[in-house]
């Protein structure tokens, strides 16, 4: 059975749990369990002794509720059942119960993706009326630079504006990056190749300073089905923020693993592809870190603490990383620094050779 079954009577003694139950609620299993007391087995899981406990007093039973396991960071969806004798009266009480982590990750996915889709439409028609205005201004403020050869404070002025155009184009060109619909132009790629490349952008875009960066790569990787040049623009992004984190100073390790995941059997339509072999590269910077408040809203387009951010830098990640049915995880301690892990499977051809 793939849910889990706790199953008490009325004296609050366990008439059956099943395995899957004590996995779940990561308790022990005792050695005989039957006629033990529930709320003694399960002390270190309150939420459970109480729900279930409820059970008795309750007139309308729950027919989905949820518990939040936050140590475990795990989400339970369940249900509570009376048990009754043959003269109705109540002698026990059931709770059947899933672990919905996974769904729910998936939902969470899904709802960002339908946030996302309705202000892209939106996003894409301002960006794409912004960028003739914007560059008009640039170049007729660069016509008048040379009309007025004579008057300093005047090219001083216009070299302002024209800066400020190009910042402001820069930003509308990301936007558009972001709401257009992908296209991915698959190839066999190599990842090592792709970080190489980043960093060259990446120090090309923002001021590295004295930052060191420390590639951690094994000699070869298996290639992955990819877009070389988002899958730059993926990294590119992470490096310059993190070049951004560090203002000048610090260190950034990029590393690159091979990783056999064994997926929930819960999710694998097919048995062969229960296992897969991904590629895990973390991207670690000894910066400021991310607070833990702001971690689930930095990959939401727009959201920036930078004055002349853009915030669209991780939600274009996001996108690419999706895409290539990735995952990008992020992980910080604030003062110490962040680390941004990103998945992506290998290439069902690959060899290790290629
Ligand atoms: N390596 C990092 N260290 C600390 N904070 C980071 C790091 N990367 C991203 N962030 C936070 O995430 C926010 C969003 O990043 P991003 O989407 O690239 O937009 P932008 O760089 O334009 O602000 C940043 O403003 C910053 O607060
Ligand atoms: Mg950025």
């Amino acid at each position: 059975m793939r849910n889990g079954v706790i199953a008490i009577h009325r004296d609050g003694t366990i008439a059956l749990a099943n395995d899957e139950a004590y996995r779940i609620f990561a308790i022990p299993r005792p050695a005989d369990e039957t006629r033990r007391a529930f709320n003694e087995v399960f002390r270190d899981r309150p939420d459970v002794v109480r729900a279930l406990s409820a059970a008795f007093e309750m007139t309308t039973l729950p027919n989905r509720a949820e518990l939040r396991l936050r140590d475990l960071d795990r989400v339970i969806g369940y249900t509570l059942s009376q048990v009754r004798d043959d003269q109705g009266c109540v002698v026990g009480a059931v709770m059947y119960f899933k672990d919905l982590t996974l769904v729910e990750q998936a939902e969470e996915r899904e709802r960002l993706r339908d946030r996302l889709a309705s202000l892209g439409e939106m996003a894409a028609g301002i960006a794409h009326e912004l960028k003739n205005p914007l560059a008009g201004i640039e170049v007729m403020a660069g016509l008048l630079r040379r009309q007025v050869t004579d008057l300093p404070d005047a090219q001083t002025l216009l070299a302002d504006i024209i800066s400020e155009a190009k910042l402001a184009n820069a930003i509308v060109v990301e936007m558009l990056e972001f709401v257009r619909p992908i296209r991915l132009q698959m190839e066999q790629t190599d990842v090592r190749e792709v970080l190489h490349q980043s960093v060259t952008l990446a120090e090309s875009k923002v001021r590295r300073g004295d930052v060191a960066v420390v590639l951690n790569l094994p000699p070869s990787l298996p290639l992955v089905d990819g877009d070389q040049h988002q899958l730059c623009q993926v990294f590119t992004n992470l490096l310059t923020n993190a070049f951004e984190a560090l203002d000048g100073r610090g260190h950034i390790t990029i590393s690159a693993v091979v990783e056999e995941v064994t997926q929930d059997p819960a999710f694998v339509v097919d048995a062969s592809d229960a296992r897969t072999r991904t590629i895990t590269v973390d991207v670690t910077d000894d910066g400021p870190g991310v607070p833990p408040d702001l971690s689930d809203r930095i990959f939401d387009p727009f959201f920036t603490t930078k004055p002349q951010g853009s915030g669209l830098g991780l939600a274009i990640v996001r996108k690419i990383v999706d895409a290539h049915d990735g995952r990008i995880d992020l992980s910080s301690a604030p003062g110490h620094g962040t680390r941004f892990r990103v998945t992506l499977p290998v290439s069902s051809g690959s060899s290790w050779f290629k």
